[in-house]
């Protein structure tokens, strides 16, 4: 099976990731000719922004009007559309080749197995990247990871669309996908997380989230600066890195002190601390102390956290 060196791609779902790589491919030079999502409203808009592209109200009218259909819907949603779509070449009007992919980095590409018993080639295409859903992606994504899963002439198109968003393909070993995804949250979302943490523990000292966050941000891009120039343990620093054995103690009691689980998550990130700074080629004369001081605290916080959550009814 082959594809056309420019196969004109179609997009059902019409939300942050579509947005930008509907509007990349486009740039790119790629015939982006049919988008369907949920609401009319939705596909109209990106369609209208795109040019030559048509708005449809149902998924099976872009499979019709494209060589590459890229599912970019909620994972839940994957593989009931993949249900709702048909593949025929005579409708299609094409030489037989054409193929359904999904953007999701946790969902399983036999997701898509009804395409693929239709005789459609399947795939995924996981941007590595947080999408916000504004134009500014288009640039940002330069240089970032796609995580591609496919064959034959599907997997030579995508790494091609992959390349023409400025991105390096990546490949996951099988079976390896929703590992692979929960770790990349770490790099996402996850920081997010922490940052979270951050604002509210400012709180208590009378900062607004505003305010706390035009203090942070530059931190934080510095500090992934860093880690890209000297490496994960090289860029630590803190009082584990210093082995300050005493700011890390106080800092866990004030913690527990607040109560809720503030003190946990500070140590099991700080154990994580401990372990970067063991990789250092000469860790902190401190570290042991230090593991002490994180694993004792620890303790005491599951302690209070498991005895109130074996009082506290489980949710539904
Ligand atoms: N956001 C990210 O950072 C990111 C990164 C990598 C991969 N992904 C993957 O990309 C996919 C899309 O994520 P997203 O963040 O772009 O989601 P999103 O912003 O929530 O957009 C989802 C889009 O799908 C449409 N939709 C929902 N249910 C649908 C259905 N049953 N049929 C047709 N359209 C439907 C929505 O419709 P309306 O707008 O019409 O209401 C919306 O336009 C997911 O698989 C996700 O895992 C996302």
């Amino acid at each position: 099976m082959s594809l056309p060196p420019l196969p004109r791609l179609g997009f059902v779902g019409a939300g942050r990731l579509a947005h930008c790589l509907a509007h990349g491919f486009s740039r790119a030079g790629y015939p982006v000719t049919a988008i369907a999502s949920r609401s009319r409203d939705s596909a109209q808009t990106l369609a209208g922004q795109i040019g030559h592209c048509a708005a449809y109200d149902h998924p099976q009218q872009v499979v019709d009007a494209a060589d590459i259909v890229f599912l970019a819907v909620p994972d839940d949603s994957i593989g009931t559309t993949a249900h709702t779509v048909r593949f025929d070449s005579a409708a299609q009007g094409c030489s037989g080749a054409w193929a359904l992919v999904h953007c999701s980095g946790a969902s399983p590409v036999d997701l898509l197995a009804p395409a693929r018993d239709q005789g459609a080639l399947i795939g995924g295409f996981h941007p590595l990247y947080l999408f916000g859903g504004n134009l500014a992606d288009i640039e940002r994504i330069a240089g970032c990871s796609v995580s591609i899963e496919a064959d034959g002439a599907l997997k030579d198109a995508l790494v091609a669309l992959a390349g023409a968003l400025r991105c390096h393909p990546l490949s996951i070993p099988p079976g390896g996908r929703m590992l692979y995804h929960a770790a990349a949250h770490y790099a996402a979302s996850f920081a997010l997380c922490g940052l979270a943490e951050c604002v509210e523990l400012w709180r208590t000292l009378g900062f607004n989230e505003d305010d706390a966050l035009r203090a942070v941000l530059p931190m934080l891009a510095g500090t992934i600066q860093t880690a890209g120039d000297k490496g994960l343990p090289g860029a630590l620093a803190g009082p584990v890195s210093r082995g300050d054995t005493s700011v890390v103690e106080k800092q866990l009691a004030l913690l527990e002190g607040l109560g809720g689980d503030h003190a946990a998550l500070y140590a099991l990130m700080t154990r994580r601390a401990v372990a970067l700074a063991r990789r250092r080629p000469v860790p902190p004369a401190a570290i042991d102390a230090i593991d002490t001081v994180v694993e004792n605290s620890l303790a005491r916080s599951l302690d209070r956290l498991t005895g109130q959550g074996s009082q506290a009814a489980r949710k539904p």
